[in-house]
């Protein structure tokens, strides 16, 4: 047996450690999107593999047996290329996804499909907002660009924020409500732009802005690729026949 984790996610970081304490031989895959990535207790690759092709010939040339797509759930050309991949090759796939946040009494939550009727949503006048959706996908918002936009980023940007306002803050997760409550009242924030990642290291901010009664833009999830899915390291360590024989 031998594992290739598709990471990214505090998810995948978590299968790593116990896969490793358990001895089952494994790699580990990064995208290479952040400059510091959290090192893993197994051996680690960064980079794309190329696509459905590159993916199919590096699980052949690793000898890899089973590959869990630990990636976010809006990583969606990676997981798609996973499902193709491990088609081709027979290797066994299992996703392990966080489970989306839903919301609960006091949440003013409005949904959107995706980035595109995101922007959309925001049309009007300017406001103060905290867009936490990353870096990828700040182009879209120059559609509106009458709002002040608050950016939590992993790294200090490279490249200049397309934004014509904006106020970025360089912070990693996981975020706490303390922290995330006096963001928001700190910046002046009138309404939270999110991604429905699901887990509990990023949902800080949806408790602070219920606390504020804040209004939120929930950018719902994409369609997951056709695929066996698990929500817990316990259930793809079961997945690997691990869990019994290995004590985990
Ligand atoms: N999307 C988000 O909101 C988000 C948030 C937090 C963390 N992340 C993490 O950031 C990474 C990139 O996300 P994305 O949304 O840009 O992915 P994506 O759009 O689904 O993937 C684009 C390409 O990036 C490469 N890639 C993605 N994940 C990889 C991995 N774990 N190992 C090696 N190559 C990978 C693949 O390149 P090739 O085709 O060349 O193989 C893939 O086709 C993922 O690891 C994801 O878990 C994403």
């Amino acid at each position: 047996m031998k594992v290739l984790i598709l990471g990214g996610t505090t998810e995948a970081s978590a299968l790593a450690r116990v896969v490793a304490e358990s001895g089952i031989p494994a790699l580990f895959s990064y995208a290479g999107r952040v400059a510091s990535p959290r090192p893993q207790p197994v051996e680690t690759r960064v980079g794309g593999f190329g696509g459905v092709d590159g993916l199919a010939r590096f699980l052949a040339d690793n000898r890899i047996t089973h590959l869990v797509d630990a990636t976010h759930p809006f990583a969606s050309q990676m997981s798609h290329n996973a499902v193709a991949a491990a088609d081709r090759t027979g290797v066994h796939l299992m996703g392990l996804t966080r489970l989306p946040w839903t919301p609960v009494p006091g949440d003013q939550w409005q949904h959107v499909p995706d980035i595109e009727a995101a922007v959309d949503a925001l049309a009007g006048p300017a406001e103060r907002i905290m867009l936490a959706i990353g870096r990828m996908h700040l182009d879209a918002f120059t559609r509106q660009p009458q709002h002040h936009y608050l950016l939590r980023l992993v790294d200090t940007p490279q490249a200049a924020i397309p934004l014509p306002h904006h106020t970025v803050t360089v912070d990693r997760g996981p975020f706490t409500v303390d922290g995330d409550r006096a963001l928001l009242i700190t910046h002046g924030i009138d309404r939270v732009v999110c991604k429905n990642a699901g887990g509990t290291g990023a949902d800080a901010k949806l408790i602070a802005a219920r606390e504020l009664g804040l209004p939120v833009l929930m950018i719902d999830r994409p369609e997951p690729p056709p695929r066996q899915e698990v929500h817990t390291v316990d259930d793809v360590l079961a997945w690997l026949g691990h869990d019994a024989d290995l004590g985990v």
